[in-house]
């Protein structure tokens, strides 16, 4: 099911400009001959991430973050899982990315009350996986990682949902005989067949089990035998895709060569089939769906439903995000709204329709495209609003795409470059949410007296800090401050060639007592990236607050290095 274009190595050429979004060439969109565009930045070396492409950035988006997990194989940059900003001063600008290789499913969610970042990371086979889960909290620290029960080697990629009582929904894929003989197989053949389970996360104790093959024959599978059915290669007749549980204790999960969405009691008896060879319901002609994955529920009273409906019939020709309007005691389901990008992207699987606001239906939709590297947003009515393009096609998958609410604290000090020759300091804090602005602070010594050189708003990624004209003194460093004024951390020293341990005096005083030439300085320095010194002391001066960096304190380095284990 999952065909990846695999070799080519990295071209140079495909590097562009850090955080510059808003470009077309020629190559970009185009199957992978030329590789997958990727960022570099010059303060932080470690992150590749995907060089976006927007075609359309309207007015209304909701807010949020966006999270990818950048995955498949790119045969240039990083499949990390990223988390993105489309708010209108830092539109299509990367947050944060971290060493997890081939993430499926990362998002946030809650756990023990606290928002977490969650995502499966392994080995990617075909059309499965094997691998863990992992959750981080708001400093990206790892503080769970766990496999399937009893399948420690076979925990999927598919789903990684956390309920309310703090337990998880896997998948496994996993070999069992069976008889394929309603399919044209041998009698003595193999499937995969298709577990999920609930666990519980602090414990890892199991606290239910469901299979497919108990329940739901092979003769329902539309999936074609072809070469499979051996034990060397499992004939995957259900493909189980997404599981969520209700506030009712039942389970949604969604088997993709079923064509079909299935209700399961917290007993495991099938309550009802919802499409399919044997749908319990009337499914209205234009809300016919196949290949699909990621059902949910939008409401809690299972009036509204949506899935990424991958293999539309000809008449429709394009893969697309269902809203449902699903009556179960009549048994039937109407098309409410479609959703599509400008491209009318094909995607022949993966994907994921999320309702940002599943308490109103004035709410946005987040589209994610799975296996094509897009994702879009709409109004309620359907309007495309936001349409973005993240690697070349046929080359890098997102599997699902969300839009979040997400703080990020890293536990990491931000990273500086001083380039003395375009007078300018980069600066950047992977992770870090808050930042609204960066003052850059030199001294004649790392454990001199550091004054006041230059400010600028967060502007993406990484920041551009234009030294100005006044002359700034051999080493310099840098603090990522927040909206009310507040010191969130200060880089390390730089003198351009090396990078040192700070300490010594803020020289505060003279800072404040020389506004005015401040004002001066940066009114000058404005740069075309919007970032001027002049606006962030007037933000700062607006809110009132004192800078909470004494004089004479020794700032102390503090450095969390967040170990990256994979299994
Ligand atoms: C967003 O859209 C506006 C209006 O079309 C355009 O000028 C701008 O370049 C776009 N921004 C990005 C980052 O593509
Ligand atoms: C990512 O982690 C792997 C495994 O720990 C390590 O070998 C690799 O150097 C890391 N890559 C980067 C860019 O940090
Ligand atoms: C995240 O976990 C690390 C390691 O347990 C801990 O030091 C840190 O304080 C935690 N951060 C947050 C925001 O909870
Ligand atoms: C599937 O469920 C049945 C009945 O609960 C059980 O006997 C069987 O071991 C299960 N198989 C797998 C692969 O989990
Ligand atoms: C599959 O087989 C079962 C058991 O014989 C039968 O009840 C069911 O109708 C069959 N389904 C299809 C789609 O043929
Ligand atoms: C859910 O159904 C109950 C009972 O019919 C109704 O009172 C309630 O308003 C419904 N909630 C929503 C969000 O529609
Ligand atoms: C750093 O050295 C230069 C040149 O000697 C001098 O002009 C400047 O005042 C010094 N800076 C500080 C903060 O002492
Ligand atoms: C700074 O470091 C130098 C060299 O280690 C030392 O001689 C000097 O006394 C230090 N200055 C201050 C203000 O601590
Ligand atoms: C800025 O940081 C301070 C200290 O952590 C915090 O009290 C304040 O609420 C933050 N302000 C904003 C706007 O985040
Ligand atoms: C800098 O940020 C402040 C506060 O967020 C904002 O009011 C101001 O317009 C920004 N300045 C520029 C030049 O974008
Ligand atoms: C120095 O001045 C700049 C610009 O006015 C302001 O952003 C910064 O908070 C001040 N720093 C200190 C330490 O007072």
């Amino acid at each position: 099911m999952k065909t990846l274009v695999l070799g080519a190595v990295a071209a140079l050429r495909c590097v562009y400009a850090q955080d510059s979004v808003s470009f077309d060439f020629d190559n970009y969109g185009k199957d992978d001959a030329s590789g997958t565009p990727y960022q570099t930045f010059k303060s932080n070396a470690d992150v590749k991430p995907p060089q976006l492409q927007i075609n359309k950035n309207e007015t209304g988006l909701a807010d949020g973050l966006v999270f990818i997990g950048v995955d498949g194989a790119p045969t240039s940059g990083q499949n990390w899982p990223s988390i993105w900003d489309f708010s209108p001063d830092r539109m299509g600008t990367l947050v944060w990315t971290g060493n997890y290789t081939e993430p499926f499913d990362f998002r946030t969610q809650t756990y023990k009350g606290e928002p977490v970042l969650t995502f499966w990371s392994g080995e990617l086979l075909d059309g499965y996986g094997h691998g863990s889960y992992y959750i981080l909290n708001q400093s990206y620290a790892e503080i769970a990682h766990f496999s399937a029960v009893g399948y420690k080697e076979l925990s999927d990629l598919h789903e990684f949902s956390i309920t309310t009582d703090d337990t998880a929904l896997v998948i496994i894929y996993t070999p069992k005989q069976a008889d394929l003989s309603d399919v044209g197989g041998d009698q003595d053949g193999w499937i995969f067949d298709c577990v999920f389970q609930e666990i519980d996360i602090d414990s890892g104790r199991l606290v239910f089990e469901w299979n497919a093959s108990t329940h739901v024959g092979v003769n329902e599978t539309v999936n074609e035998l072809g070469d499979a059915g051996s034990e060397a290669s499992p004939f995957d007749y259900f493909h189980m895709n997404s599981v969520l549980k209700d506030a009712n204790g039942d389970y949604l999960i969604s088997g993709r060569v079923m064509d079909a969405v299935f209700k399961i009691s917290s007993s495991g008896d099938i309550l009802w089939r919802l499409g399919g060879k044997q749908s319990d319901f009337d499914v209205a002609d234009d809300a016919v769906f196949a290949f699909q994955h990621d059902a949910r529920w939008v409401d809690a009273n299972q009036t509204r439903m949506t899935i990424f409906d991958n293999g539309p019939t000809d008449a429709v020709g394009y893969s697309r995000g269902l809203l449902f309007d699903v009556d179960q005691a009549a048994k039937t389901v109407s098309l409410i709204q479609e959703f599509y990008n400008g491209a009318k992207t094909f995607a022949k699987f993966e994907g994921s329709l999320q309702v940002l606001d599943p308490t109103s239906t004035d709410t946005n939709y987040f589209l994610g495209y799975g296996n094509q590297p897009f994702l879009a947003e709409f109004s309620a009515d359907g309007t495309l609003l936001l349409d973005v393009q993240f690697g070349a096609t046929n080359a890098v998958n997102g599997y699902r795409a969300y839009k979040l609410a997400w703080t990020g604290k890293p536990a990491t000090n931000p990273d500086i470059h001083l380039d003395a020759d375009a007078n300018a300091a980069y600066v950047s804090w992977n992770g870090a949410t808050d930042v609204e602005w960066w003052d850059v602070y030199s001294a004649n010594a790392t454990n001199g007296t550091w004054r006041y050189a230059a400010s600028a708003n967060r502007t993406g990624f990484e920041t551009t800090v234009d030294l100005g004209g006044g002359g700034v003194d051999k080493y310099l460093r840098a603090r990522a401050v927040n909206g009310s004024g507040d010191a969130l951390g200060w880089t390390r020293a730089t003198d351009g060639n090396g990078m040192f341990d700070a300490s010594g005096d803020v020289d505060e005083e003279k800072n404040s007592t020389s506004s005015s030439a401040v004002s001066t300085t940066a009114s000058t320095t404005a740069r075309s990236t919007g970032s001027s010194a002049t606006t962030a002391a007037a933000a700062s001066a607006t809110s009132g607050l004192a800078v909470r960096i004494g004089r004479g304190m020794v700032e102390k380095v503090v450095v969390a290095v967040v170990v990256v284990a994979l299994v």
